[in-house]
């Protein structure tokens, strides 16, 4: 058996650690983790409630958002093992047209605990959602990248991606004229271009703020070993998990919501048998092409610059 799912969170820690695969836990995540052992996990990737008032969510407050991180960020610290990582993915809390960036809370919460330490901010950039109006139109939201100690996991080979000028040679010194590139490819860089999980993308669910599975597939290829454990405590529908499993770690996860348990428990039982829908983080984004329709500008556009 490759998943077990439990609604009582003991035997769910026991049975990741020691045996299964990949264990689900129906559940509010602080059950789940106030039993997990201290540096038992090697990385968490998640994104929580931005208490935005999603179908999800039952708070609107960025207080409420801080006083639950006060909370569990100690305890994801704990459940770390040395040299393990956390990647928290948050947007931006909006009220009244005034915005809150969530990983300014996060940041401020762990920079506080002794031996966290941020790697990188990562921002996740993508081109599609709402129409600003009265300010210009979101179009990224972070993930920070915290280690536990300074001696970490970090295979940067495993995500590297294809150089952009691979015939580029070095115009002087020792080198001079020779290939300037690493031939494994150029290390991805902190701005990542990935297309939100919306509308007809090849991996929407009925759940409404997935994250691309590719966002989460990089951090697990960079930053958990070979027989290591991922977590994410507010699983939706497991992007997470799916980027464990297509890369062979073990993953462990929490969902509160029924319907999105029961959601997660199918994808990932499809990323087992290898047919579970996947957009990787590095395919080129689509261009149409001048003649396709989407690409031509209707009669109207010119009529009403004239007007401008
Ligand atoms: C932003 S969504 C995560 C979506 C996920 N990254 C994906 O790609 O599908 C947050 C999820 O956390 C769940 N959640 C919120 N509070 C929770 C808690 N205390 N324990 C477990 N799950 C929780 C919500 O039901 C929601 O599905």
């Amino acid at each position: 058996m490759k998943i077990r799912v439990y609604k009582s969170a003991a035997p769910a820690v026991r049975s990741t650690i020691n045996g299964t695969p990949t264990v689900l836990f129906f559940g509010d995540c602080m059950r789940l983790i106030g039993r997990m052992p201290d540096n038992s996990v090697d990385l968490t990737i998640t994104s929580p409630n931005y208490c935005m008032g999603k179908e999800y969510e039952t708070s609107r407050s960025v207080e409420d958002f801080i006083a639950a991180h006060k909370v569990i960020l100690p305890e994801i610290v704990r459940i770390t093992k040395e040299g393990g990582s956390i990647c928290w993915q948050v947007g931006y809390h909006v009220r009244s047209r005034c915005v809150y960036p969530l990983d300014y809370a996060v940041f401020s919460i762990l920079a506080d605990i002794e031996g966290i330490v941020l790697r990188n901010r990562v921002i996740w950039t993508f081109g599609h959602g709402m129409h600003g109006f009265a300010r210009f139109s979101g179009r990224h939201e972070t993930v920070l990248w915290f280690t536990k100690g300074s001696d970490y996991h970090f295979d940067l080979d495993a995500v590297r991606v294809p150089q952009k000028y691979p015939g580029k040679r070095h115009f002087r010194g020792p080198h001079k004229g020779e290939f300037s590139g690493n031939p494994k490819g150029k290390n991805p860089g902190d701005v990542w271009e990935i297309p939100n999980v919306k509308g007809s993308h090849t991996e929407k669910l009925d759940h409404p703020c997935q994250f691309p599975v590719g966002l989460a597939d990089r951090f697990v290829r960079a930053l958990c070993p070979q027989d290591g454990i991922v977590f994410d405590p507010h699983m939706g529908t497991s992007s997470t998990g799916v980027g464990a499993i297509i890369n062979g770690r073990r993953f462990l996860g929490a969902e509160i919501n029924e319907k999105y348990e029961t959601i997660a428990h199918s994808r990932l039982l499809k990323a087992y048998d290898g047919t579970v829908p996947v957009r990787p983080a590095d395919r080129p984004l689509y261009v149409p092409s001048a003649g396709d329709s989407v690409a031509r500008r209707p009669k109207h556009f010119a009529t009403e610059e004239a007007q401008a």
